[in-house]
């Protein structure tokens, strides 16, 4: 006969495809030891409010901490009736127990516990999450620093915009990633209050001390409100949205280096570790590690529409519905893993094609500054753009650079341009004008450098 966690009052199993529909084994079971540590805390709870003797909460303790090895080790097969990995867990107490372990339960629901779990669980996620995130910062940090002083074409629309630091377009998407840490920090914080001790949804008659089991399992307070309680997935909705964030920011730092990568731009050379051939055509080189970076967004974003959607429906408290968050959460969690580990890998190992970068640029895009120039020799800027607008397009006409205009053709479009025009026409010397803070001049690059290495040090 298998352990049940219920059924006195049935005279009937659970029909076999209700079974397999219910069972929850193959994506909970990753929560074994955040249940194990909380049936822990829960078993010295109730110790402390007189339903366990000393010993008995002793030896609870002892065997959830044997059962710990039972799972590192694979001893623990899953039966039939197991439903889900509180199921497990108290079955395997029992056995080890006898009747002692049937008194655990005592006052606590599934629907405290689920949810407690989760968010011990979570905790981890959050602690791995940023870790990888500023592994990720810190790549391309290094990155950055090393390429400083490397310009190259500034896109808006994908067009030619002006020069910039190839470090600050790449530091650009670090400052994404910094956010997206901060959010997880804020998340941290803000889902961890304890919902053990609400029990099925009423609370807990039985004396157990909810501010001592949050301290003792190091939650900052306990939630208010025992319905609220059981029915709230908002942490985990956090969560897989603070995943959704980061995955479409590595999908747009990928979808640049998918162009960066291509033979026409060439600025950046992917790694062979990092590409992959084709089957038919012997030359090809793809960047598959980028497009399946950028892909997988796809699958965390979708998972926030599913947890959303799974919510929406349910009345108030527990549902059975929300037993499918963790699919949703489990699976955000883990494709973001994958997907921050080889965009770390990208970045560490690609080349940076200076060359290809500053041949790229062309004086078109020193348009802006020719602008910027004609305003300090006095001239309002709405006319210094419309001035350079049609030395631009004369320039075309000819087929030739803006700085080829000859000067006395520049002085009929606008009399204030003088022969210092010729100046403006370095690149790097105007990248070295934009010393604004967050500008793309040497010295603002160098602070951003800064910020990004104290922030991912520190996390
Ligand atoms: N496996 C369930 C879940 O993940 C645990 C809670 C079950 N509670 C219940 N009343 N059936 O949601």
């Amino acid at each position: 006969s298998c352990y049940q966690l219920w059924g006195g009052r049935f005279s009937q199993k659970p029909h076999q495809a209700l079974q397999a529909l219910n069972n929850s084994l193959p994506y909970d079971s990753r929560l074994y030891a955040d249940d194990l540590d909380a049936s822990k805390a829960y078993a010295e709870a109730l110790h402390r409010a007189g339903h366990l003797d000393a010993a008995e909460a002793d030896k609870l303790v002892k065997s959830l901490e044997l059962l710990r090895f039972d799972w590192v080790e694979g001893g623990v097969k899953f039966q039939p009736g197991d439903e889900d990995v509180h199921t497990v867990n108290e079955r395997l107490l029992v056995e080890i127990t006898g009747e002692l372990g049937q008194r655990l339960h005592t006052g606590r629901s599934r629907n405290d516990q689920v949810v407690t779990d989760m968010k011990l669980w979570m905790r981890k996620a959050i602690r791995e999450t940023l870790g990888r995130v500023s592994r990720v910062i810190e790549t391309a940090t290094r990155q950055a620093e090393e390429n400083l002083g490397v310009l190259m074409p500034g896109y808006t629309h994908l067009q030619r915009a002006q020069t910039v630091q190839f470090s600050h377009w790449l530091l650009s998407h670090a400052f994404a990633l910094r956010e997206d840490a901060k959010r997880l920090i804020e998340l941290r914080e803000r889902a961890n209050v304890l919902p053990l001790g609400s029990g099925a949804l009423a609370g807990n008659p039985l004396g157990i001390d909810r501010l001592w089991l949050a301290e003792r399992l190091g939650f900052s307070g306990v939630t208010p409100n025992s319905m609220h309680a059981v029915g709230d997935r908002d942490f985990v909705v956090d969560f897989i949205y603070c995943c959704s964030l980061v995955s479409l920011h590595l999908s747009r730092l990928a979808e640049d280096l998918i162009i960066y990568s291509t033979k026409e731009f060439n600025f950046i050379r992917l790694d062979d570790s990092f590409s992959s051939g084709s089957s038919l055509m012997p030359q090809k080189r793809n960047p598959d590690s980028l497009e399946l970076i950028r892909g997988i967004s796809g699958v965390i974003t979708s998972n926030l529409t599913g947890i959303m959607m799974t919510i929406k429906g349910t009345p108030s408290t527990y549902n059975k519905d929300l037993q499918f968050d963790k699919e949703y959460c489990f699976q955000s969690f883990d494709k973001l893993s994958q997907v921050l580990e080889v965009t770390d890998g990208v970045l560490q190992t690609m080349q940076v094609q200076r060359d290809a970068m500053e041949s790229a640029l062309s004086t078109d895009m020193l348009a802006t500054d020719w602008a910027y120039y004609l305003v300090k020799k006095g001239i309002p800027f709405r006319q210094a753009h419309h001035f350079i607008g049609k030395v631009v397009s004369l320039a075309e006409e000819r087929g030739v650079g803006i700085t080829e205009v000859p000067l006395g053709e520049l002085q009929v479009i606008c009399p204030a341009f003088g022969s210092d025009i010729a100046s403006v026409a370095d690149y790097a010397n105007n990248v070295s004008q934009y010393d604004v803070i967050g500008g793309t001049a040497s010295a603002s690059v160098v602070e951003q450098l800064r910020l990004l290495k104290k922030f991912a040090k520190e996390l």
